[in-house]
């Protein structure tokens, strides 16, 4: 996730920026850049890569005389993550430059008529359009022309904005990301998240959405974006360490991220969903109407937790489009005899976009003439680069080695694929198409809500589970690779043996591990399969087995069972994998923690395998 700082005050400017950047390192980015006045100029620096990179191209500089600039480290969404695309972003006059962490939703829209209006882009990004927007309605006050931007705006933005006739000035807002301001004797900051701040104050202001913040030195005034009307904040004391910080107050990243999930999700649907229509927006699919009509099968192929979103989608796919699917663990696919030819769609899902086996995989298929399409999080990732077309999903960086918020997103970008194609091939209704859409919405919302009493009520059980020697994850259906997921998540991170399986395969022979000792973790949706799965846990159950079930909320049969149960509020049923993956990885968490587990860097894994 991109990371903004910026300062206006009586020091040397870019040692602030540049210590600043380097506090939100860990958000993960992949170019940064800076930008402060000097003899009634911007002056702009950008740089690939590392922040290292940035320090040498500012070079002598960094000891500047200028007291107010803007520095940002990208994560790149939209474009590559080179040096045009890393920002800040100039306006046509380059007088005036912006920052930005988000997604502008509508920035194709907007950017063909400031085209059209005249106006010369120089990247690929959206936040360049925000650049351009400004200067559009720029006369002699920032602040008004950050305003009637906004208001033409749709999406995501934290954003700072800059502007050489008022040298001493930022203008910051935010809506759906986050922005912190701090604020000192003499000085105001702003930034992405606290980390940036620790090192000059400890004083902070955390901005709403929809407010807009003028700073000019030590003075600041906060404002409604829509109507300008004051707003008064508090100023609060962070006694945070820097570790802490970077975690958010979490105590590892994996926590963190899990409770980043409904934003990830939101992030991913962003601008492809049209709420009135249920009309899907995929365009970077690269495939024409005819290949998609043309399509026979459609091979998936991924390793991991990846592999498991597949296999969600493989249930999503076959019923709502009617085509054929096969999902294959990468490292397996690239040794069998492939009958893959040009009227099969290969399709490589992965958090990383560098995973040795799935590249392996995607290259033999576009060598059989498979059109390749990717789900990747990460923007110019090699398998980005050589497939037809891309769906990212907008998770931002994923730092613990478990995935998490990668995976639900990943879920989030297959559904929003599987009703594309049923649009496309015109095998899913308007009306079921907005129904299921929503729900895709809706389903973000109920994760929201529901994640700190889940992970309390995970808290309340762990000690009855924390230190067995095998867990088994059972569910039937779409729930059955969240078994699976549930499986992998414990075994990873709390080196405890797991196995996923699918509810209705226990009694051809895992049945035979349950007695008393054996703690079964059993996703008990009121479902399709309900009644088969309330079954096959009733024989878990005659066997002694220590269940932990999972059900939807106002299921009391499930409480006759046994005393341990979490109940989730009911969504779309097509969505439960979703939801049903919370309480897997809570508990992962929360055994891996209880019993002292390094949980964002699990003993012998890699966050990225590269190699065979
Ligand atoms: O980056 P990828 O999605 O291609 O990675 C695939 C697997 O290595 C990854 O999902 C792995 O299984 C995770 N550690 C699971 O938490």
């Amino acid at each position: 996730m991109c990371g903004i700082v910026g300062y206006t005050g009586n020091r040397r400017v870019v040692p602030v920026l540049l210590e600043g950047l380097r506090r939100l390192e860990y958000r993960g980015y992949d170019s940064a850049g800076l930008v402060y006045e000097y003899d009634n100029q911007l002056v702009k620096f950008r740089a690939a890569g590392k922040l290292i990179n940035l320090e040498q191209a500012v070079d002598e500089n960094i000891g500047v005389a200028s007291h107010t600039g803007l520095g940002h480290t990208r994560w790149a969404t939209h474009g590559a993550p080179t040096r045009d695309n890393a920002h800040p972003h100039s306006d046509c006059t380059g007088e005036l430059v912006v920052v930005h962490n988000g997604i502008i939703e509508n920035y194709g829209r907007l950017k063909e008529e400031l085209l059209a209006e005249g106006h010369t882009f120089s990247s690929e990004t959206d936040t360049e359009v925000l650049a351009h927007l400004i200067e559009k309605y720029l006369d002699d006050d920032l602040a008004t022309a950050v305003r009637q931007a906004l208001a033409r705006v749709e999406g995501s933005y934290a954003l700072g904005v800059f502007w050489v006739k008022e040298p001493h000035k930022l203008v910051a807002a935010r809506n759906q990301s986050p922005l912190v301001m701090g604020v000192d004797d003499d000085a105001c900051y702003i930034a992405s998240d606290i980390p940036a701040l620790l090192p000059f104050t400890r004083q902070v202001i955390f901005l709403d959405d929809n407010e807009l913040v003028v700073l000019e030195q030590g003075t600041y005034s906060i404002t409604n974006v829509a109507d300008g009307r004051e707003i008064k904040k508090e100023i609060r004391t962070i006694d945070w360490n820097p570790a802490m910080a970077e975690k958010g107050g979490f105590k590892h990243f994996m926590l963190k991220e899990i409770f980043e999930q409904p934003q990830a999700i939101l992030n991913t649907i962003s601008g492809r969903i049209v709420p009135d229509t249920g009309e899907i927006d995929l365009p970077e699919i690269g495939l024409s109407n005819d290949e998609i009509r043309d399509i026979e099968r459609i091979a998936l192929v991924a390793c991991g937790t990846s592999w498991h979103a597949a296999l969600v989608a493989k249930y999503w796919i076959e019923k709502w489009v009617g085509i054929p699917v096969d999902v294959d663990i990468a490292s397996e696919f690239r040794y069998r005899r492939l009958l893959v030819s040009e009227r099969v769609l290969t399709i490589s899902i992965s958090q990383s976009g560098e995973t040795a086996d799935t590249l392996a995989g995607i290259r033999l298929a576009a060598s059989l003439g498979s059109k390749i399409v990717t789900i990747c999080n990460v923007v110019g990732s090699t398998m980005t680069r050589e497939a037809d077309g891309v769906i990212y999903t907008h998770a931002g960086p994923e730092i613990g080695v478990a995935s998490t918020k990668a995976f639900t997103s990943q879920l989030t970008a297959l559904f929003m694929l599987t009703l594309y194609l049923g649009q496309e091939r015109q095998t899913i209704e308007q009306e079921t198409l907005k129904e299921l859409g929503s729900a895709l919405v809706d389903v973000a919302a109920v994760i929201d809500t529901i994640l700190p009493r889940v992970q309390q009520q995970v808290q309340g059980l762990i000690e009855r589970y924390y230190d067995s020697r095998d867990f088994l994850f059972v569910g039937r259906g779409l729930n059955f690779p969240i078994a699976l997921e549930g499986a992998l998540k414990l075994k990873e991170i709390s080196y405890i043996h797991a196995e996923g399986y699918a509810a209705g395969e226990l009694k051809h022979g895992p049945i035979a591990l349950i007695d008393k000792d054996m703690p079964v973790m059993a996703l008990v949706p009121k479902d399709a399969v309900y009644q088969k799965t309330v079954s096959n846990v009733e024989e878990i159950k005659a066997r002694q087995g220590r269940l932990l079930l999972i059900g939807t909320e106002g299921d009391s049969h499930l409480a006759t069972l046994t005393d341990d149960v979490l109940y989730l509020p009911e969504v779309h049923e097509e969505l439960n994998p979703l939801l049903y993956t919370i309480p897997a990885q809570l508990l992962s968490y929360e055994i891996a923690n209880r019993r002292g587990c390094d949980v964002d860097q699990p003993r012998n894994l890699a966050k990225s395998v590269t190699v065979e």
